[in-house]
């Protein structure tokens, strides 16, 4: 053979790889309204940034027919590229060869880029699409998932893992995403469970199809499993690079500070948001809005136990994750499913150096024997436990209510608080004045001659003596009383401040968090 014949078989080689399981099939992934694998990545990463590897890898079965069908690249397209100029190690599942599944030759070239990921400190992004096991090599593709499986475990705090779902992810398989930092799936054509339609109608006689089961909403709305829903493919892909945006290579670097930041518009107007009766709700996110840089908020699990808001942001390009109360959406009470959600928020913080910044409306934990038969305990101290045992920049802002245990959960200077602001409007107390005075009053209340007026006259007395945040400030539990319209600028600073921040734990082997 000449080397211009050697040339030319390399060509004709990528031009087979690049077909993944041929035209036909590529006009049916189409037509499903899926993108490919390959174009997928495009999307995902800068322009002309990839690199393939393992691309000649092809399976090594031979049962059932197999040994007559190989496809260059086995169902996977893996390998590096760019995001805003920083590196990223993808894999691509490609259902246009055997339904994407997993044979041994595919789980190793994903196991490659996992390991590559983390020797080189950079995040691995998986884009899953496939009928799960390949059926027709047994147990050594349960093998591979395990295999895959320990390495996302091995790799979780020490790289960013995204799991972006554009197609089937059944059975064992879905165990990678939910190890993985952050799951995003898109609306109609994703889907998640551990058995499908047919397994539960056999087993429970339920009636359900794939979206009802495991579809994007499903997950993001009732199960919690995925954090973020997207309409269709692009907008996925788009998110994932936002979302990558906000969090450092590795565990051990810090986020780059974005340049060319704007101030958000708003700001003045936080000194006029907080209602005068404090049982008016009022939108959270228009204080997100006031003090994070502009278009910066990306929601996390935004569908998911609405009454804790949870986001990146980014304030005078640094950035940081958001957690707070949404009075609007069950006068935002910390419940079994917003103590889970926040926990898992604090903990991805606190493992990538993402300072946290916590505004604090909460009226304490949801009461009802539902909640307490579920465990609110249980999951009410995993919050506990993932603020006490965050060692990152941690800010606070009581903006208003800060009742019962919630207050010390909510990031407070109890719990290693760093700063912690308050807002005129702030109530700290073990509950609000009415119940208060109606608990230790019920005698003096009942004995008077109009027991209305009474109990009107003591709330009034202990307003002032017990629920403003000047008693709380007297102490030093809160560092400062704020105007509201001055919180941005005390964050800004005040991350600046802690950027070099060192605090250790205990040596251990690991914690015990309640799980
Ligand atoms: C081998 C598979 C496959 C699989 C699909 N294909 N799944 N080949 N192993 N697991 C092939 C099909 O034969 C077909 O090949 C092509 O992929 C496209 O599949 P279709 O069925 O035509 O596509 P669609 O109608 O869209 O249905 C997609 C699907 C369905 C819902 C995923 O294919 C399906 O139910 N597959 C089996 C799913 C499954 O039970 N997997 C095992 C789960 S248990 P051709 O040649 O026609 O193009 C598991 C355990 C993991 O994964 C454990 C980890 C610990």
């Amino acid at each position: 053979m000449s080397t211009a014949d050697k040339l030319e078989r390399l060509r004709a080689l990528r031009a087979e790889a690049l077909l993944g399981g041929g035209p036909t099939r590529i006009e049916q992934q189409h037509a499903r309204g899926k993108l490919t694998a390959r174009e997928r990545l495009e999307l995902l990463l800068d322009e002309d940034s990839f690199h393939e590897l393992d691309a000649m890898v092809t399976h090594r079965a031979s049962d059932f027919g197999l040994d007559d069908e190989r496809y260059l690249g086995d169902g996977v397209v893996t390998g590096y590229g760019t995001i805003d100029g920083r590196t990223a190690f993808v894999y691509s599942q490609d259902f246009t060869v055997f339904g994407g599944s997993l044979s041994e030759a595919h789980a190793e070239k994903i196991c490659k880029v996992m390991d590559l990921a983390m020797e080189n400190g950079a995040p691995i992004i998986g884009l899953a699409d496939s009928g799960g096991a390949r059926i027709q090599e047994g147990v050594v593709s349960l093998g591979g998932y395990a295999d895959i499986f320990l390495r996302n475990t091995l790799a979780s705090g020490v790289v960013p893992q995204l799991s972006i779902i554009l197609g089937p992810c059944a059975g064992g398989a879905v165990y990678s995403p939910a190890i993985t930092d952050f799951t995003l799936m898109v609306e109609g054509t994703s889907y998640m469970f551990v058995t499908g339609p047919s397994v539960v109608r056999t087993v429970t006689h339920e009636e359900i199809d794939f979206e009802g089961l495991g579809g994007a909403r499903v997950h993001n709305e009732t199960s919690g499993v995925a954090q973020f829903l997207s309409p269709g493919e692009p907008q996925a892909l788009d998110l994932a690079r936002r979302l990558i945006g906000y969090l450092p290579q590795n565990n051990v670097e810090l986020t780059p500070i974005r340049e060319g930041w704007q101030a958000p518009d708003g700001g003045d107007g936080l000194d006029t948001l907080i209602p005068d009766s404090p049982k008016q709700s009022y939108d959270m996110h228009a204080v997100i809005g006031g003090i994070v840089d502009a278009d910066s908020f990306t929601e996390v699990h935004e569908h998911f136990a609405r009454n804790i808001i949870c986001g990146f942001a980014r304030i005078e390009g640094r950035s940081v994750g958001i957690v707070a109360q949404q009075p609007e959406v069950l006068a935002g009470v910390l419940d079994i499913d917003a103590a889970d959600k926040a926990a898992r928020f604090v903990r991805t913080c606190d493992c990538f150096n993402v300072p946290l910044v916590t505004l604090v409306d909460v009226p304490g934990f949801l009461p009802g024997v539902d909640q307490e038969h579920r465990g609110i305990i249980r999951h009410g101290a995993k919050l506990l436990f993932a603020y006490s045992e965050a060692t990152v920049p941690k800010l606070t802002v009581i903006t208003r209510k800060a009742y019962g245990g919630a207050y010390d959960v909510m990031s407070s200077k109890h719990i290693r608080g760093d700063l912690n602001f308050a807002w005129p409007t702030a109530e700290i107390a073990v509950m609000g004045v009415e119940g208060a005075v109606n608990i230790v009053f019920r005698d003096r209340i009942d004995a008077a001659d109009d027991p209305d007026a009474e109990r009107a006259r003591l709330v009034a007395e202990y307003e002032e003596r017990f629920a403003n945040p000047y008693v709380a400030a007297a102490r030093g539990y809160v560092d400062e009383v704020i105007m509201p319209s001055e919180t941005r600028a005390r964050l800004a600073s005040g991350l600046a401040l802690l950027e070099g921040k060192r605090q250790s734990l205990p040596p251990k082997k690991h914690s015990n968090i309640p799980l």
